[in-house]
């Protein structure tokens, strides 16, 4: 069997060793759940959730705090929507100065507030102003510049935009094969994928539905993408990545494994308590991020139901030991 995961590759001089990539998710994929993820191992690159241009450019405080990285993410991409190419150039240019690898631009989002503003995947639209979008940003910026996109807005073929993009200069090309109208039903296009690749000589990252280390290989083998690229999948099992390696070795996967699940739940709960937010927003990830990890294990449900009646990190940390010292208790 080919081992698609010995393909390393580059994105614009970015050396990309694992071709494996957790998707850029809004309210998820900031720096304390990306540098997790990049700990579990087994990811070659991460996305952060998307940061609104006309909040960078306007100096907006969230904005900039969502900017934060950690040097452990490395490489690690930091993803820009906005519908005004004027302020597009200037928010990529304040990404770079941040230090990141690489900057990504948002032409996907089907969210109506987004796209009423001609941000996200509005731009699919409008072929002319989505080059001019990535045109201004690459000159003003000198790291990588990456697009992801849908398959189009509603039927239409967003092929001979990503050959403008190429052309443009654009480094790499993350597709969801779904349209802007599909937003999430039905199933990602992967026929669709395998076409953008096979137009395209720039690398590209395949993405969506893949839910099971099987259904990552399973991408690689139908569509010949450079890597594939995870959202949901990584919510519920933070060990997704490194799971697909172990599959592919024939190892055993730890998706399932209790102690492990906790290790990280717990290893999450240490981030977040020591970053500068407030702590309402920190209860509030506690509650959120681990109600997804927890979901599919034993005793999972009492970790959930749990979760209801803390009052601060520590409480979560409690709540994780407990379920810990049960497990145990049930396995002697
Ligand atoms: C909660 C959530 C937030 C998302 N936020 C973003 C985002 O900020 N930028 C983006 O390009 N895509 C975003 N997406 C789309 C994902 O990156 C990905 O394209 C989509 O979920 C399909 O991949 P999957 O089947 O592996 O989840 C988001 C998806 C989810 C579920």
């Amino acid at each position: 069997m080919t081992n698609h995961l010995e393909r390393s590759f580059s994105i614009g001089g970015v050396h990309i060793a694992q071709p494996l990539a957790l998707a850029p998710m809004a309210e998820v994929t900031d720096t304390y759940y990306r540098s997790l993820i990049k700990e579990l191992g087994g990811v070659g690159l991460v996305v952060s959730e998307f940061i609104s241009a006309e909040g960078l450019t306007r100096k907006n405080d969230r904005s900039h705090q969502m900017l934060a990285f950690n040097e452990n993410e490395r490489p690690v991409a930091i993803q820009i929507y906005g519908g005004d190419p004027e302020r597009m150039d200037d928010a990529a240019a304040i990404v770079e100065a941040q230090g990141v690898d690489i900057v990504d631009v948002n032409m996907g989002c089907p969210v109506k507030k987004i796209v009423n503003s001609g941000a996200g995947s509005a731009l699919l639209k409008d072929f002319d102003k989505a080059a001019r979008v990535v045109e201004k940003i690459k000159a003003a910026v000198k790291i990588p510049v990456t697009v992801k996109v849908r398959k189009g807005w509603e039927s239409n073929d967003v092929i001979p935009l990503l050959k403008r993009f190429e052309d443009i200069g654009v480094a790499a090309i993350a597709i969801h094969g779904r349209t802007r109208s599909e937003a999430y039903t039905g199933a990602s296009d992967w026929n669709y994928i395998a076409r953008v690749k096979s137009e395209l000589t720039i690398p590209v990252w395949g993405n969506g539905d893949v839910k099971t280390a099987a259904d990552a290989i399973r991408m690689f083998e139908t569509t010949g993408v450079d890597g594939v690229m995870i959202g949901r999948a990584a919510l519920h099992n933070p060990f997704i990545f490194r799971d697909i390696h172990a599959y592919v070795r024939g190892e055993r996967m730890i998706e399932n494994e209790v102690e492990r699940r906790i290790d990280a739940m717990q290893k999450y709960l240490s981030k977040i308590d020591a970053a500068p937010q407030i702590d309402r927003w920190k209860l509030h990830k506690a509650r959120t991020v681990i109600g997804w990890f927890s979901k599919g294990i034993p005793h999972g449900k009492d970790i959930r139901m749990g979760l209801q009646d803390i009052a601060c990190v520590a409480d979560a940390q409690r709540l994780l030991e407990l379920a810990r010292t049960r497990m145990n208790a049930y396995a002697a």
